[in-house]
């Protein structure tokens, strides 16, 4: 110890260490706040060649004359040209220099990463030489940036930008004239990037999956476009950079519009910097041109010329600066037809509207052809709003297999092996994105407002089936259970998994008619729900995984898990799965009425009865009460609202959904702390504040349930004036005036009991309770609600007996009958005495056998595949 003391006290090394700490601040990049965040870069050469003076450019830059530092230029023979003037955007490009021999310039590097190298080329007019037939290439020692270039337009210029990892202490550039040509270059920039500008990991779309080496490629920056603004110059950059407008490369340009905000109102989330792009690029935007009137049925698209014998990688900037409300904005993105970003929900990523994300693709050979095609258009659904958006976009060529940028020979002649890109595909992608999506999504997560305006699309969230083959290590007999016997191996060891039936694929083609369009009754982000009858006729509901889902894996296993382990009559039940040709299906049982939102409104559906939605209401309290306390380890739904809440034929009501459930907190936690998920409208304010889950956040979602249930309309409705927008604090508002009546479904007025109604009211009012400590337990709020039950059915009897009564006297006017009995409206103490006796509310009906349903037994077997489950997936 004492030897070390001694060497920090050592002149030298505190020299070392302070020298260290001063280029640390002069050099790193400092991601504080959006307004603080620049960048100074450590290497800035800025060459004006050959000029015989320093420019000063009006963009902020500074190109010294390569005159005035010739040590950069090493070349036997050249020729510098000058021109007065020309119709050209900088002074740079007056003067150039021609090489009619090799030549290099080399410029010394202080620090490794990425370097910008841009190239203005000018083919002027001089009287040395013709520079439109000059025919030369570009290399560095390991990258060849331009290959047989030439410029044959006297007038145009150009500016060829890269980026390139430089790994070495010097960057040579070596220029390369034809035989009998010559090579000219009017300006070099060699300039530090920062580090964080490419990640290594990127998404691929064909086939699905991560793609990671993106540090190992170079890049040549073939479009960078603001879309919706103006051109960006390098002085409004962050980088230096040049935007450019989108509208040459904009297809149908009636179908599209432009959207901007206050650039000051782009707000940075952890995790985007400044430096990615300025907030300039992210306050405007293309969207869908009256997406709300016409046909909402079209994409935006946008092409560009390409080569496809390289990989691209394209970076999306999006900011959601066109909703009015957060989780109101889903829509697809197409790169080539092919579908590159399924339902994007930027405020889930995000946790506010106005705060930038970006997303890298890698498409290579199998989606190119010589154009470049990016479409972003509406998902298929009726709630939220019809529209899609991009902010920005830039297209990235990758070097080859053999460093090369320009034709398929590398700097030693070597021949690029295959078109494309040397990145490595992880094999199964349906981690992809998802990890860094989850972890950005933590990150950003940021507490603006109150939570308002918001209803997630997906009624059903969760997917993706990761099942492989290779059960067969762990099959350890059958227990075959239920449901048709028809498969049999497959029955073998999926009982054994605890997943239930296996079905073939064959099986479920038939029995949804070959995933008939027609037979689709739900559709997310994940894939589609059809419906399908077996061949014994039982009725299911298939959920067909969609490859290109983002919503995750990890949802996926949380759910059939979950489910596995679950039975009671309220939550919906899980019959089987098939897994054959990489095919992700999960059975449920089917329910045939559907969720109890479109029984609400939307749907032109008869109205339910008050004492319909009572028993509903019950039912689906019933199921998160179990959930809450009848399973070994409580659970926590985390996405309870009326999509997923089903109904069956007979209108009992189950709890589906289980993709977003987590375990609660065991009794030393009293929490468990994760990232923001749940639809918002619905969405705990606690919880989103302090992202601390339980069981109280499935309650307070639950309150708003009840109201939604009680006014019969949608959680969020940013159509509505802005103080009707939020149900729950709209509902609370009356209610707290006492004029609750003035605002529930109109099918209730005349029917409802008000003491029903009152007791029905104060218990979703207790569920909205700010804090979790204030809020009723799922078990409490069960008991207020067949209070409530019991008030609408004394008070009905009574009406019904004072019916007969007066049917009676009058019949019988004469002959005094004896009086009728009317039975007395239960007190609270008499509800509260009668649920006392029995244990719990929930799970009174757990002996009934529930529909459909094969028992699994919740032995410890159960438990131990599940946990195999996982390790088979890779978990
Ligand atoms: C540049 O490449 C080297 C070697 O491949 C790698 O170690 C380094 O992380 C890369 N730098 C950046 C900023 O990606
Ligand atoms: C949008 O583009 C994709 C890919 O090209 C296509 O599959 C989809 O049908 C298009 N949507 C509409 C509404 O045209």
């Amino acid at each position: 110890m004492a030897a070390i003391a001694q060497q920090l006290l050592n002149p030298v090394v505190v020299f070392y260490i302070s020298l260290f700490f001063l280029s640390m601040n002069s050099i790193v990049v400092i991601v504080n706040s959006a307004a603080d965040t620049t960048f100074t870069p450590s290497d800035n050469y800025l060459i004006d060649c050959g000029s015989s003076s320093t420019s000063n450019l009006h963009n902020g830059k500074t190109f010294k004359s390569d005159k005035q530092s010739t040590s950069y230029l090493s070349t036997k023979s050249d020729i510098q040209v000058a021109v007065p003037s020309a119709d050209v955007p900088s002074p740079i490009y007056l003067t150039a220099r021609i090489f009619v021999e090799e030549s290099t310039y080399v410029f010394r590097m202080v620090r490794p990463g990425w370097h910008w190298i841009r190239l203005h080329f000018f083919p002027m007019e001089n009287s040395e030489f013709d520079l439109t037939h000059s025919v030369f290439s570009v290399e560095t020692d390991d990258v060849v940036l331009l290959h047989s270039f030439s410029i044959t337009n006297k007038t145009t210029w150009i500016m060829k930008e890269y980026l390139l990892n430089v790994t070495t202490e010097r960057v040579t550039l070596r220029f390369s004239p034809l035989r009998n040509s010559a090579a000219f270059i009017n300006a070099i920039e060699v300039v530090s990037a920062p580090d964080s500008l490419i990640s290594d990991v990127g998404s691929s779309i064909v086939p699905i999956g991560e793609f990671t080496g993106l540090s190992t490629h170079s890049y040549q920056t073939l479009y960078r476009l603001n879309m919706g603004g103006a051109t960006i110059t390098p002085n409004n950059d962050t980088l230096g950079r040049t935007w450019e407008p989108d509208l040459r490369y904009l297809m149908a340009r009636g179908l599209a519009k432009t959207v901007s905000v206050a650039p000051s109102i782009i707000t940075y989330p952890e995790g985007v910097s400044p430096l990615i792009a300025p907030n300039l690029v992210y306050a405007t935007a293309i969207e869908m041109a009256d997406a709300r009137v016409t046909n909402p049925n079209f994409n935006v698209t946008w092409r560009f010329d390409i080569d496809p014998a390289f990989g691209y990688v394209l970076r999306l900037h999006f900011c959601d600066i066109v909703s009015k409300a957060l989780n109101d904005l889903y829509f697809n993105v197409y790169i080539n037809g092919k579908m590159a970003i399924s339902a994007l929900d930027l405020s889930s990523i995000t946790g506010d509207l106005a705060v930038p994300y970006y997303k890298d693709i890698v498409a290579n050979a199998s989606v190119l052809s010589d154009k470049l095609m990016i479409q972003i258009g509406p998902i298929n659904q009726e709630t939220g709003s019809v529209n899609a958006i991009l902010n920005g976009l830039e297209v990235l060529k990758m070097s080859n297999s053999v460093g090369s940028l320009d034709g398929e020979f590398g700097v030693d002649g070597s021949k690029s092996s295959s078109a494309g890109t040397k990145g490595t595909v992880a094999a199964v992608g349906f981690a992809m994105m998802f990890g860094a999506f989850v972890g950005l999504g933590a990150m950003v997560i940021k507490w603006y407002k109150r939570p308002q305006d918001w209803e997630r699309r997906n009624s059903f969230s969760s997917w993706l089936l990761p099942l492989h083959a290779g059960h067969s290590s762990f099959m350890t007999g059958s227990k075959n259970s239920g449901g048709s016997q028809k498969s049999g191996y497959g029955n073998f060891y999926s009982s054994t998994l605890g997943l239930g039936r296996y079905f073939s694929f064959a099986e479920l083609q038939e029995a949804t008619k070959n995933f008939d369009q027609n037979a689709v009754i739900g559709v997310g982000g994940f894939g589609n729900v059809y419906i399908g009858v077996l061949d014994d006729g039982t009725q299911v509901a298939v959920k067909r995984g969609n490859p290109q889902s983002e919503q995750g894996i990890t949802e996926f296993q949380t759910e059939i898990q979950m489910l596995s382990k679950l039975r009671h009559r309220h939550l919906v039940s899980l019959i089987g799965y098939c897994d054959e040709n990489s095919e992700m299906i999960l059975v449920y049982e089917y329910m045939s009425n559907g969720p109890l939102r479109d029984h609400l409104y939307g749907k032109n559906l008869p109205p339910l009865s008050w004492k319909q939605r009572l028993e509903i209401s019950i039912g689906a309290a019933r199921g998160l009460h179990y959930l809450h306390t009848g399973a070994a380890q409580g659970i926590i739904h985390r996405d309870v609202k009326t999509t997923n809440i089903l109904l069956d034929e007979n209108l009992i009501a189950k709890m589906a959904d289980f993709g977003l459930s987590k375990n609660a907190p065991t009794m030393e936690q009293t929490h468990v702390s994760t990232a923001v998920k749940g639809s918002f409208g619905y969405l705990d304010p606690e919880y989103f504040r302090r992202q601390q889950l339980t069981d109280k956040s499935d309650v307070y979602s639950f309150g708003v349930v009840l109201f939604e249930v009680l006014c019969a309309r949608p959680a969020i409705n940013p159509a509505l004036p802005r103080e009707q927008v939020n149900l729950a604090e709209w509902a609370m508002q009356w209610k707290r005036k006492g004029l609750l009546d003035k605002v529930i479904d109109p099918h209730l007025v005349g029917v409802i009991n008000p003491e029903s109604m009152k007791k029905f009211a104060e218990a979703a009012e207790k569920c909205l309770a700010d804090y979790g400590v204030d809020r009723p337990s799922m078990g409490d709020v069960l008991w207020n609600l067949e209070y409530a039950l019991q008030l609408q059915e004394a008070s009905s009897q009574a009406k019904k007996d004072e019916e007969n009564r007066a049917a009676a006297e009058a019949a019988t006017a004469a002959a005094p009958s004896p009086r009728a009995v009317i039975p007395p409206i239960p007190t609270t103490a008499d509800v509260k005495a009668n649920a006392d006796h029995r244990s719990t509310g929930g799970d009174d009906d757990d002996d009934e056998p529930a529909a459909q349903v094969h028992a699994i037994s919740e032995d410890s077997g159960t438990a131990m595949f599940a946990k195999q489950l996982t390790e088979i997936n890779g978990r």
